[in-house]
């Protein structure tokens, strides 16, 4: 019994190490509703008011309805928000002060991958940054670490 929980204690203890990791909480309604057309983003890569603001317009949602019934929607942006603000999500708004939207448009994401030429986004094999798992191929699981990208030709 005492030597679980203190390996339980070490075992979250040592999770921020894992610079990569931004394992997405369980939450069915979620898993369901926005995991169709792209993958499951990680509630952590942005603040609490970009996804109020998009959980707020999901009928023009990047050029697609992804517009819900009001409690499916009120749910979904409540585990979003208590989600949201990671460690390192960094400034998640524009110039103007406006939330993003896009965590491809946060100051973070555009630093982490300034070495990428606009070439390669536009490879049939990748298409768009958001297409996280082209290059992440454990994105899916949370996993973002430099150890599990490889960029396809
Ligand atoms: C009907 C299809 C559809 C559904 C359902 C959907 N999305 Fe999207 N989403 C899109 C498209 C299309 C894009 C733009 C992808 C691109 O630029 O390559 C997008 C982009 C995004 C982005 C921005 C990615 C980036 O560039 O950083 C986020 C965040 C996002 N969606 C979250 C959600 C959430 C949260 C839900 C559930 C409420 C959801 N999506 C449901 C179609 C959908
Ligand atoms: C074209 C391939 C490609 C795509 C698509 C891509 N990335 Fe990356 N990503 C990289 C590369 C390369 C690095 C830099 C690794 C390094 O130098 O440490 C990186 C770094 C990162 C890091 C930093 C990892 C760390 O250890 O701190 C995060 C987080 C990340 N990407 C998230 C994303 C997310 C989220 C998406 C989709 C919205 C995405 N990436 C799309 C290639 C890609």
């Amino acid at each position: 019994m005492k030597k679980s929980a203190c390996c339980l204690a070490f075992a979250i203890l040592s999770l921020p190490a894992l610079a990569g990791n931004y394992a997405v909480p369980k939450n069915a309604a979620f898993e369901e509703e926005c995991a169709s057309c792209h993958m499951a983003f990680p509630p952590q890569m942005l603040h609490a008011d970009s996804w109020r603001a998009m959980m707020g317009n999901l009928s023009r949602h990047f050029g697609s309805d992804a517009s819900l019934d009001e409690k499916r929607r009120t749910a979904i942006a409540d585990f979003l928000v208590v989600n949201a603000n990671g460690r390192k999500t960094g400034n998640t708004r524009d110039t103007a002060g406006k939330p993003l939207l896009r965590i491809t448009e946060t100051e973070r994401f555009v630093r982490k991958h300034r070495e990428i030429s606009a070439a390669t986004w536009q490879r049939a094999s990748i298409k768009s940054p958001a297409n996280c798992v082209a290059c992440h191929r454990q994105a899916a699981a949370g996993n973002y670490d430099e150890h599990a990208i490889q960029i396809p030709k």
